[in-house]
């Protein structure tokens, strides 16, 4: 038996992961009541708190108490996006590395469900709050689950989303946000997308051993791209198109298959102007510790998508 070597590295296996996972996310929506309705009604979540200003909603495998925050704003865009650290030390690690870096903001604790939160942006001015502290779902009895090892019961309405999956944002600033997500984070570049001169348009980094969970989109100014959520199977996803086109939410691609990443997908217009993706990668993870960056080019990727 033949044996190849390790590929060349992208990044440092005897870092720590020390990030454990994307989620809770808020997002701005000017229609918030539309908004809750099309996550509702035609995706599956649950709605489990509200303020003056936000909506909470909940996936049903979601473990914590609620998923994405729906707040009121005049335009739709991101709000911050939580990270849970690995642990206690862990969140303790990040956010020093963080501080050296000059783009900390202090610790909160008034986010709801979360115990202390700290904030800060990465180098596009996109926010995130890093804790470790987190209130797990309670199931009540209208959504009890049957197994004990579900957050809970199956919603069986429209979508049925699973769980969030990724956000994908602008960036104005690849290089530096690249260097932040690896250097400071820890986070893996799974996959990438370069220009003619090499330079990376796209990135897909990875905190665990998920293939992707936060990506970054180049673009002239940074925002939100899209958020995105899973789905059990890739029938969802085809059947929740036909459930968007009666309920008359406008389709933006898909349903369809990247080559990048192999995720099928379905991109949607929420009525805040949000655009949505479900997705559906499979039992696609990224095991090797030594995974190095596959890298497309623009030939590469003008061959389509599977
Ligand atoms: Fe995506």
């Amino acid at each position: 038996m033949s044996t190849a070597p390790s590929p060349q590295l992208t990044h440092d296996p005897e870092r720590r992961r020390d990030l454990a996972h994307v989620g809770p996310v808020e997002v701005y929506t000017p229609a918030l009541e539309d908004s809750v309705d099309f996550f509702v009604r035609l995706m599956g979540l649950r709605e489990v708190n509200r303020d003056a200003t936000s909506v909470y909603l909940h996936t049903w495998d979601d473990y914590q108490a609620w998923t994405v925050r729906l707040i009121r704003r005049d335009a739709a865009g991101v709000g911050r996006t939580y990270l849970r650290a690995a642990s206690r030390q862990a969140m303790q690690r990040v956010a020093t590395g963080i501080e050296s870096t000059g783009h900390g903001h202090g610790t909160v604790s008034n986010v709801p469900h979360l115990g202390r939160v700290y904030l800060f942006t990465d180098p596009d001015g996109h926010e995130y709050g890093l804790y470790w502290d987190s209130a797990w779902y309670r199931a009540d009895a209208t959504d009890r689950p049957a197994s004990k090892n579900q957050a809970a019961a199956y919603p069986g309405r429209g979508a049925n989303l699973r769980r969030l999956d990724h956000v994908n944002y602008r960036a104005a600033d690849m290089p530096a946000v690249s260097m932040f997500l690896r250097d400071t984070l820890g986070a893996r570049c799974t996959e990438q997308v370069v220009t003619d001169d090499g330079s990376p348009q796209a990135m897909w980094f990875s905190v665990g051993n998920k293939s992707y969970d936060l990506v970054y989109t180049g673009d002239r100014t940074a925002g939100l791209h899209h958020l995105a959520f899973a789905t059990d199977t890739r029938e969802e996803i085809l059947r929740a198109a036909d459930l968007c086109l009666d309920a008359g939410i406008r389709i933006e691609t898909g349903p369809n298959e990247h080559a990048i990443q192999q995720t099928f997908y379905l991109y949607v217009s929420e009525p805040g102007g949000n655009r949505i993706e479900l997705c559906n990668a499979g039992a696609r993870l990224i095991l090797a510790p030594d995974w190095p960056t596959v890298t497309w080019t623009r030939e590469e990727r003008a061959r389509g998508t599977m």
